[in-house]
């Protein structure tokens, strides 16, 4: 089975996917996949095989210091333009029987991808354009999730223009503090801020706008930190729930993959049966009322009185060496390379 593993991409999530893609090809089975490697650079231009290569080798497999969108990245050495896939290249896509898209963020998980490998008619690995599209923007994902009676944290949603009528005192009387300033679409917590003050609170307006035109403006829900990782399609199943027990003040992007010992990953999660049916249900219903196919991992809070906040659902959540999705299967029963099958599988069906 020929497979195109396409990774990299223009979002702040690259080196993340670098990473997931590194991690998938360890763990795939090379007997029974022949991987085309398609690699994104940061400015756009796609790489095929040896030369997408290079993006996963420059790339330090233990820091992922976070570059903004857009800023170059190393220039691959002896690229020849006829090696370079575009759209018109559709020769060599052609090939392939089925693509998995490990992309992160903007552009990657946002369904513009899976938007045109839908044009080439061949199956890709995970949520179709319309779920894809719904999970990347928290605002909208928000709304259909509180639709369908699922509980999500209290929040304001502000676009670039309506920039000069926020005041921290407004948001403050609504929310409490500290609150969290987040771009409505992004991932692995870029762009995200804790804030507690007037000062934070310009600062962290500024970061997040300048991911996004849109940003949300969220209260601070204490609670455990619970992840479920939901495999499947019309009847998916869940995997045993995780904890994140972060070291700093958040989970954020240093704490995820810079800092070693940012964050604590509890798996499986200590939680009792009834718990655990109620996350799995809950994740499952998120996964299905957010149009999600092949895998989601939804991730909630957990407060003291059981009740269930759900934070986000990510379609194409980390596969890196720190990431939740992989680990929660494993330690559910099904391996790294089973995963990949059944993926795989699942987007043929
Ligand atoms: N957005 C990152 C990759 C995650 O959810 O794991
Ligand atoms: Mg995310």
């Amino acid at each position: 089975i020929s497979v195109g593993l396409i990774f990299g991409g223009k979002s702040a999530e690259h080196e993340v996917s670098l990473q997931s893609a590194k991690n998938i090809m360890d763990a795939i089975d090379h007997n029974k996949y022949e991987v085309t490697l398609i690699g994104i650079d940061k400015q756009g231009n796609w790489h095929l095989n040896t030369n997408s290569k290079y993006l996963i080798n420059e790339n330090n497999p233990k820091l992922i210091e976070l570059n903004k969108t857009n800023q170059n990245i190393a220039v691959v050495p002896g690229r020849k333009s006829d090696q370079i896939l575009n759209i018109s290249d559709s020769g060599s896509l052609e090939q392939l029987d089925v693509i998995f898209p490990i992309l992160h963020g903007t552009l990657g998980e946002d369904g513009s991808i899976q938007g045109m490998v839908r044009l080439t008619n061949i199956p890709y690995v995970g949520a179709n354009v319309l779920g894809s599209a719904v999970c990347m923007d928290k605002d909208i994902a928000k709304k259909l999730l509180t639709g369908a009676g699922l509980k999500v944290a209290n929040s304001l949603t502000f676009r670039r223009s309506d920039k000069e009528d926020i005041s921290f005192q407004q948001v403050k009387e609504k929310l409490g503090i500290p609150f969290f300033i987040k771009p409505a679409n992004q991932g692995s917590s870029v762009g995200v801020s804790k804030i507690h003050s007037d000062k934070e609170f310009t600062r962290g307006l500024e970061e997040a706008f300048s991911y996004d035109h849109k940003v949300l403006i969220e209260e601070n829900v204490v609670g455990r930190e619970i992840e479920c990782a939901v495999l499947g399609n019309d009847s998916p199943s869940a995997s045993l729930p995780g904890e994140i027990l972060p070291q700093g003040d958040f989970y954020s992007y240093e704490t995820k993959y810079i800092d070693e010992n940012g964050a604590i990953l509890d798996i499986p999660a200590s939680l009792d049966d009834q718990q655990v049916n109620k996350i799995q249900e809950t994740a499952i219903k998120a996964f299905k009322e957010l149009e999600c196919q092949g895998m989601g991992r939804v991730d909630f809070f957990l407060q003291e009185n059981g009740e269930l906040i759900i934070n986000e659902v990510n379609t194409l959540p980390g596969f890196t060496k720190v990431s939740m999705y992989p680990k929660l299967w494993e330690a559910s029963g099904l391996s790294y390379s089973g995963l990949i099958e059944k993926l795989i599988d699942l987007a043929i069906e």
